[in-house]
């Protein structure tokens, strides 16, 4: 077999270009494509079409999750997997969940051109819902897949909107029947923080993701007068809210291994003269190490609750998502390590910040992940970008990776 066996990064770029096309709205900069929403179900379309295309047998299964698998010469044996995401938060960049994706296309369309057989078959994965940004739990695909939450419990699961899941994988055409068991999965995608590029190193090799907790929390008080309720009168869940985000910014500051955000916040009634009534709003905490990541959910909640009663407000708060740290098994992150140094590659050893599917696919197959550079850190921003070396080195390990657990190429 040819070892200088390479991805295409011309037509790489180009799919990631069309696919960005997808979910272009006036007056923002990047592309939106929430869950099921119409925009993500044009996307998915055009990614089916490239799919068959390559002659791919395309599988939906109950929680819309895409699977497109190439035969291998053992009908017996299980896929290999790997894939990402194609839904988006609002106004994003074209590379996250894309690359994953598009990156394992672009590894079967240079099997194909080149007739490279493999044992296990080989197949491109994308899941449901990974965002988390219209509907709750984040990584719902690939967390039903696993177990992980009820299918029917997932079908429930509403937007702002007052929209099911179900009823919007059926809108979209995206409620299927299928399954797939597989042999192991590989992820790649764009780092999204900073660690690669001022390193200035090529591959990350990923060792595990963070924990991920969220919380959505309507805390209520008392809507009154700006300009006449003295500050020992009020009940203002808007100042709860400020103080519960200052203390948890000051605790993971001191931690030093967390972080927290406030992402989302809404206040009722919303106007400049009146003490708001309610908050309404999000909260995102996070941790690699296992202590912290349980002490700061105990944290927030133990804060929500003294703050409440100390300022007279009630609350009601949901934990819409909750994913433990993951640790992927050594043989996977060696095997992504040893293949990006044999490319002659710079590598670096790194947990992820963000979530992603492969934190889940863990629990059900051998899983690794590949991290290219996102230039300056940025992400979940229309300013996220790589340059167009790096697309190619990731999905190039990707691609020996895949080779590997497929049964074609010799482990180095
Ligand atoms: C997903 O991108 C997340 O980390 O929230
Ligand atoms: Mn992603
Ligand atoms: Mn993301």
């Amino acid at each position: 077999m040819d070892e200088e066996l390479r991805i295409d990064t011309v037509r790489l770029l180009r799919s990631l270009n069309d696919l960005g096309k997808i979910g272009r709205r006036e007056g923002f900069k990047g592309v939106t494509r929430l869950a099921l929403s119409e925009e993500d179900g044009k996307a998915r379309d055009l990614l089916v079409s490239w799919m068959e295309e390559e002659d791919l047998a395309v599988t939906v299964d109950p929680i819309g999750n895409i699977f497109g698998v190439r035969e291998g010469t053992n009908p017996a044996l299980k896929p290999v997997l790997m894939g990402s995401h194609i839904d988006t938060v609002i106004d994003a960049g074209i590379y996250d969940g894309a690359y994953g994706v598009l990156g394992a296309l672009e590894v079967i369309r240079r099997l194909n051109e080149e007739g490279i057989e493999t044992r296990h078959p080989v197949g491109v994965a994308a899941f449901t819902n990974e965002e988390g940004v219209r509907f709750q739990p984040d990584m719902m695909g690939s967390l039903v897949k696993c177990g992980g939450y009820p299918l029917e419990k997932a079908y429930e699961r509403k937007d702002d909107e007052g929209v099911a899941v179900k009823d919007a994988l059926r809108n979209i055409g995206y409620l299927g029947k299928g399954k797939i068991d597989p042999e192991a999965y590989f992820e790649l995608h764009v780092e999204q923080g900073p660690v690669l590029h001022k390193r200035g190193v090529e591959i990350g090799v990923v060792e595990g993701v963070q924990g991920i907790a969220w919380w959505r929390v309507a805390l209520r008080g008392e809507a009154n007068h700006a300009g006449t309720t003295p500050l020992d009168m009020r009940k203002d869940p808007m100042a709860g809210t400020a103080e519960l985000y200052a203390g948890m910014l000051e605790y993971v500051a001191v931690k030093g291994n967390a972080l927290c955000t406030v992402g989302k916040l809404r206040l009722e009634p919303g106007a400049i003269n009146v003490v708001p009534s309610l908050a309404d709003f999000t909260v995102d905490y996070r941790s690699y190490d296992d202590a912290t990541f349980r002490e700061g959910k105990t944290e927030v909640e133990k804060r929500l609750g003294e703050i409440a009663v100390r300022r007279g407000l009630t609350y009601e708060k949901e934990t819409t998502a909750d994913a433990q740290p993951v640790h992927f098994r050594r043989e996977m992150v060696a095997l992504v390590d040893a293949s990006a140094k044999r490319r002659g590659y710079s590598t670096h050893r790194l947990p992820s910040g963000a979530g992603h599917d492969a934190q889940f696919m863990h629990v059900i197959c051998p899983t690794a992940m590949i991290f290219v550079p996102s230039i300056n850190g940025v992400s979940h921003s229309p300013g996220e970008k790589t340059e167009a070396a790096d697309l190619e080195h990731g999905a190039n390990v990707l691609l020996d990776c895949a080779l590997v657990k497929a049964g074609v190429k010799k482990e180095s």
